[in-house]
């Protein structure tokens, strides 16, 4: 309510007025919560944004070097990237990172999409059949990863790495479980909050690579890790923060979205602005380094 609402209400109504002054006036204490829910607002735009960019630059790497040398068939290419990638005789796991590959792209820009609201608000059956999609995608993934740590053997990384890149798949799958659940069952709300969560538990394995590489960018080179074994303890903090940080800010932001308390609301706003600028250089550094030199 803008303060001129609230003097001319006062003037036809005294008795307004008399309550009014035995309490601080509206516009005073309500100008802290608006402007809290706006720079909330616009710091979810801002991480959505960053987000969006790097993920569509990732989804344009996996597209413009899986998908090229694929189609040109020399899947054997792949190994510039992944020294144990494609494995000449062994037909099943390099169909599993095939079909990896391929879902990889399609979460990645499915995901992007579910979270437009235009798209939910105006084509809510896109919405819908995007959403089982993604669903699916997100268990072949998870699903595919694991069987590609736990049985292929070669994958990058020591055993706590494999360990925790295996907690994420689990947290990928039990967030589409729950999303799907709360969809069925039409409780919105909780639908909307688990799959904020999925987005992010999915978005884990980019998050590790931007993280990876801002830690790169700011060492100026591998610092407490082994770029040769995929080693270190930089890497288990970074795995960790990168599957769990996630989860704790989704929390917290739609605890101080639905609050009142414009503090919480500004305190969100401002460590997702931080974490956004963050996460800007870290894409730029992935782009730079790893993505767009091989597209
Ligand atoms: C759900 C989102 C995921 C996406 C978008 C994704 C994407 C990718 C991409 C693009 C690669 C090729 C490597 C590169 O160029 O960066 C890859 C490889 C791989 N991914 Fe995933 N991945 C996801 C989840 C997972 C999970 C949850 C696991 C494990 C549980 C996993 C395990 C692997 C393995 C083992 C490789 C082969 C690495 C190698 O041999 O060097 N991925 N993934």
């Amino acid at each position: 309510m803008n303060s001129s609402v609230v003097d001319a209400h006062a003037a036809a109504h005294p008795h307004a007025t008399t309550f009014s002054s035995a309490h601080p006036p509206r516009t005073a204490t309500q100008a802290p919560g608006r402007f809290g829910a706006a720079a909330l607002r616009a710091a979810a735009v801002l991480w959505f944004a960053v987000t969006a960019a790097g993920q569509l630059i990732f989804a344009g790497y996996i597209a413009g070097f899986y998908g090229r040398v694929t189609l040109a068939g020399r899947p054997e290419l792949w190994n510039k990237v992944m020294p144990h990638g494609y494995v000449s005789g062994d037909t099943f796991f390099n169909l599993v990172l095939g079909v990896h590959l391929i879902f990889a792209f399609v979460i990645t820009l499915g995901g992007l999409l579910q979270l437009v609201p235009a798209i939910r608000r105006r084509v809510p059956a896109l919405h819908r059949w995007t959403g089982r999609a993604y669903l699916v995608a997100a268990a072949i993934m998870a699903a595919g990863g694991l069987l590609m740590i736990w049985f292929r053997g070669g994958a990058p990384g020591d055993f706590a790495g494999n360990v925790i890149i295996s907690f994420n798949a689990l947290l990928i799958l039990a967030c589409a479980a729950a999303a799907w659940r709360h969809a069925r069952s039409r409780r919105v709300d909780f639908h909307r909050r688990w799959a904020l969560r999925l987005f992010v538990a999915v978005s884990g394995v980019w998050f590790f690579r931007v993280g990876l590489m801002f830690w790169i960018a700011v060492n100026r080179g591998p610092v407490g890790f082994d770029p040769e074994t995929f080693t270190g303890p930089a890497l288990i903090v970074l795995g960790l923060a990168a599957y769990l940080l996630p989860q704790g800010m989704v929390g917290l932001y739609f605890l101080a979205q639905q609050g009142r308390n414009a503090r919480a609301k500004i305190a969100m706003a401002g460590g997702l602005t931080f974490l956004s600028l963050t996460m800007a250089v870290g894409v730029v550094a992935a782009a730079a380094i790893m993505w767009l030199p091989r597209m």
